[in-house]
């Protein structure tokens, strides 16, 4: 009998300390277990711990501050990341700028040049890649016969009228936003991409 009233004991101690640590609330996480696990060493951009003392118990950082402690004091707001300088743009990974104009705006988009440098390899990948997004409406040879634009009906020639002469920018432009009947096609072909498509239609499509 006295041996189940100790096990009773313990197994009420055990429930209730491990109540006991479920007290999360506002900016205390609770008793953390393995709390090493969870507290990042290195500063991270999101997450500021400005109290020195913090995680002092289980420390064991060089510069004796707390286990937890994470901010950066040399940048405003301990922020690791530095905000960025009034109006900066971001860039894409080639170093191109953004592509800002509106939808409407076809006669600016005529004016804009192709950033792509023309060489064998583009004109190889604008290939592909017409094959790929323009061959089913437009046709392999942009004769307005591909088998989707067979059934829909009243796609571009290409290779016809006053379409021959389009300017580079402007096809860049209904590539990037779409025009009448045809969608978009920014969100599946990044723009790169779209102005290799371009060179394609200008120098095979078009020249022939
Ligand atoms: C789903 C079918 C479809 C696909 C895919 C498609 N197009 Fe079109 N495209 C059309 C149709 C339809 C038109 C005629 C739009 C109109 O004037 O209503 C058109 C028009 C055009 C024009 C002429 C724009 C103008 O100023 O009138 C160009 C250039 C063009 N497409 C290029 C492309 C290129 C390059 C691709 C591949 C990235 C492509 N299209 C993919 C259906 C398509």
């Amino acid at each position: 009998m006295k041996r189940i009233a100790f096990i009773y004991s313990i197994a009420v101690a055990g429930i209730s300390l491990g109540l006991a640590s479920c007290n999360a609330e506002g900016d205390y996480p609770g008793t953390e277990y393995a709390p090493q696990m969870y507290h990042s060493i290195p500063y991270e951009p999101l997450s500021q711990i400005r109290n020195e003392e913090e995680g002092m118990w289980l420390s064991n950082r060089e510069d004796e501050k707390g286990e937890f402690y994470n901010s950066n004091p040399n940048n405003p707001y301990g922020m690791t990341m530095r905000e960025p300088v009034a109006n900066t743009v971001p860039r894409s990974t080639d170093g191109s700028l953004p592509y800002r104009l509106r939808v409407a705006d076809l006669e600016g988009a005529a004016l804009v040049e192709n950033p792509i440098e023309l060489d064998d390899q583009v004109l190889a990948e604008g290939q592909q890649l017409y094959l790929q997004y323009c061959t089913s409406c437009h046709g392999a040879g942009g004769e307005g016969d591909g088998k989707v634009g067979a059934v829909i009906g009243g796609v571009a020639n290409l290779k016809g009228g006053a379409y021959i002469d389009l300017p580079e920018g402007h096809i860049f432009h209904v590539i990037t936003h779409g025009k009448g009947r045809m969608g978009a096609h920014a969100s599946q072909i990044p723009a790169d991409r779209r102005w290799k498509i371009v060179h394609y239609v200008k120098q095979e499509i078009q020249a022939q």
